[in-house]
């Protein structure tokens, strides 16, 4: 047996060498590093951000107030009500905190809090205690704004010409109840005015609460009441968590899905998420219920994901409904269309958004998004029509519509169609069938499975008619034992993005899901990133997606492994029989070890990358055949992820499993073991 070239010193602790291997002579796998290979889309890889667990408010958005405009509803949770995460703070005096909507800041924001002081003491307010306590850092400055109105108290209005101005203190405490920070204020007007300060706490704290404090009597009504680290992302305002967006951008990925999910079709048809209500100063955006059972401030909104977009480089793909909203709804009607006649200003509206996005600055909306401060086109390519929806006559009728009126009035954008919520099935067919009738640009697909299940469809797209309708995967995760974030999960995913990297001509995109997932907020498992109010918890998903990103490439190059498992394709084991009707995929083969491979070019360094997984118990012994190469440097760099497939990160502990760097010495035939459960990155410059 050839000796390894690549001695796996680093990974000793895991024992996986002492294990047998699973072929006793190699098997060879061949690149022919002068094919010319398949074109691999340039946005095959992003990120799909689904307002789900906290994703929006309290996570990526970076604002720290929670029900910032008294908001929060009963039919979001049943224990909420307009005042939730507020509290009256009686300091010695006498006082109360109650709701009102008869004189709202903006009739998209009907409800606003009415502090009532009858004696001062040492002061009568409100506080909030953010998402789970608000987190500030010691010098770090933190923008505090809400808007006021001197407010009628009791028999009479407050007389500001002999009692004067009334006198607010806002406060950043402690939870031991030191004041960290304060500013004072004087509402002398009965008008809403918007009051801005900047506070630095003198001290680090996690969980702090803004305190409004009335320092004399009298009533005072408050909305918005908003505070935003000063330290956002780019340091936008209104803008995002840092590190949280950070952890997104370091995925490189080349396009965002936005804003979900099943968000987007919504929890009845009065609840589907219309764009334009996300636009504009913050406190005028109609905000709704999430139908993962929280609240969407909206203060994310289009604009603001958008900027994010450019801001890391990724296409922005928005997806609007169909026109119909989503088949379990909790409003016992299931899927519901809109009424035909509302279609046409439906329509106008996601033709409003292209506008928006594009349109010059002399357009109606074009002029709102340089209004907005971005006169520059975003340069929109991808609109998704629809998701996961059940494709009933109901759907399919709206969809025409929609589908026909944008791209006669936009060629230049790619729509992407939905085939329902699984991978298969009528739904799927029917989706599909819609696609070719309609000849949708790209189809998006959705899977949540096995990790067994990744393994057995590596050859899924290997025989899609590359005439069709491209394939967007725009939602997938390998759901393992528990829903747990395992290598074994993380492995069958980057099994799974190499059988896309070698079908990149008719897998257009794809993108994991969910994105982000708020501790203690969660409503679906497994997710990329976990995190709370200070930290961020990457996954072993996570770091395979970030290994692919950074390694990946323009053209595909031939790679085969011999012996073939029987129905195999370039080398890759078979598929599973599951295809869209009209699709032909091969036979299933019998099980053939797990092992997925795909080699592609990079344009711009011209460096050539070999992906191998490995998911068996035991290593496999490969000899790796450069075929073809004018000239080989002396060494590549070798990049491997290897451990016990059981293995999860742990939040707030190193990462069990990290990526280890080597240096590979290159020949053009190279013995290589690849360990058990394992991703392989070899990378070298090479012609
Ligand atoms: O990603 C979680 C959910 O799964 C999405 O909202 C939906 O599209 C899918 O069913």
């Amino acid at each position: 047996m050839p000796r390894p070239a690549f001695h796996l010193s680093v990974c000793a602790s895991f024992l996986l060498l002492s294990l047998p291997l699973l072929h006793a002579s190699p098997r060879v796998l061949s690149v022919d590093l002068a094919s010319p290979g398949k074109a691999i889309s340039p946005q095959l890889l992003g990120v799909f951000f689904e307002d789900l667990n906290y994703a929006a408010d309290g996570g990526l958005y970076a604002e720290l107030v929670q029900n910032r405009s008294f908001a929060y509803q009963a039919t979001e949770q049943p224990s909420w009500n307009n005042l939730s995460f507020w509290e009256l703070v009686n300091q010695g005096g006498k006082g109360s905190l109650k709701v009102e909507s008869a004189f709202p800041l903006h009739p998209n924001n009907p409800h606003y809090a009415v502090l009532s002081v009858e004696t001062v003491g040492e002061g009568v307010g409100l506080s909030n205690g953010g998402f789970d306590g608000i987190p500030l850092k010691a010098g770090d400055s933190y923008e505090l704004s809400f808007f006021a109105r001197e407010q009628h108290f009791g028999h009479r209005w407050n007389d500001v010409g002999k009692s004067g101005p009334l006198p607010l203190l806002a406060r950043l405490v402690a939870r031991d109840g030191t004041v960290i920070a304060e500013s004072s204020f004087e509402i002398r007007e009965r008008e809403w005015r918007r009051f801005s300060a900047t506070l630095t706490p003198a001290r680090s704290e996690q969980g702090a609460r803004l305190v409004l404090l009335g320092k004399a009597r009298g009533g005072i009504g408050l909305d918005e009441i908003s505070l935003f680290p000063k330290n956002t992302f780019r340091g936008r305002p209104n803008g995002l968590r840092a590190d949280l967006a950070q952890a997104i951008a370091d995925l490189k990925p080349r396009f965002m899905r936005f804003p979900g999910g099943c968000l987007v079709h919504g929890n009845g048809l009065g609840n589907m998420y219309r764009w334009k209500d996300t636009l504009g100063p913050i406190e005028q955006r109609r905000q709704q219920s999430n139908l993962w059972g929280y609240h969407q401030s909206m203060g994310l909104g289009y604009y603001e994901y958008f900027q994010f977009c450019e801001d890391i480089g990724a296409a922005p793909l928005p997806v609007v409904a169909a026109g119909v909203c989503c088949q379990n709804s909790g409003t016992g009607l299931g899927q519901a269309g809109l009424p035909l006649a509302e279609m046409p200003a439906y329509i106008q509206e996601v033709l409003d958004l292209i506008e928006w996005a594009n349109g010059p600055v002399d357009s109606p909306w074009g002029a709102k998004r340089a209004a907005a401060g971005h006169p520059a086109p975003f340069g929109l390519k991808y609109v998704g029509l629809g998701k996961e929806d059940q494709i009933t006559p109901v759907f399919r009728e709206r969809f025409k519509l929609l589908h026909d009126a944008v791209r006669a009035k936009h060629p230049e954008i790619t729509f992407i169609g939905t085939s329902g919520p699984f991978p298969d099935g009528e739904d799927f067919d029917k989706g599909w069938a819609i696609a070719r009738e309609e000849r949708v640009a790209m189809v998006d697909e959705h899977y949540y499975k096995s990790p067994q299940w990744f393994w057995d469809n590596l050859g899924r797209y290997d025989s899609y008619d590359r005439s069709q309708s491209k394939v967007y995967v725009g939602e997938y995760a390998a759901h393992d034992d528990k829903r747990r974030s395992t290598l074994r999960s993380a492995l069958a995913e980057a099994a799974f993005l190499t059988s896309l990297e070698r079908n990149g001509d008719v897998v257009h995109m794809a993108s994991y899901a969910p994105l982000l997932a708020r501790r203690g907020h969660t409503q679906w498992t497994p997710d990329l990133i976990y995190f709370n109010a200070t930290e961020v918890y990457p996954t072993l998903n996570y770091t395979v997606q970030r290994l692919f990103g950074e390694n990946r490439g323009d053209h595909q190059l031939h790679t085969r492994l011999e012996p073939t498992p029987a129905g195999a394709l370039d080398g890759q084991p078979a598929p599973a029989a599951s295809s869209p009707a009209g699709q032909s995929l091969p036979p299933a083969a019998a099980a053939a070890p797990k092992l997925a491979f795909s080699t592609v070019r990079e344009a711009l360094t011209g460096d050539i990358i070999l992906k191998v997984v490995n998911g068996e118990n035991a290593p496999q012994s490969l000899l790796l055949r450069l075929e073809n190469a004018k000239a080989l440097p002396g060494s590549a760099t070798l990049t491997l992820l290897a451990g016990d497939p059981d293995l999860a990160n742990e939040d707030g502990k190193s990462p069990v499993v990290e990526p280890r760097v080597s240096t590979l010495k290159l020949a053009p035939e190279l013995p290589y073991e690849a360990p058990a459960h394992s991703l392989t990155i070899l990378r070298f410059k090479g012609r």
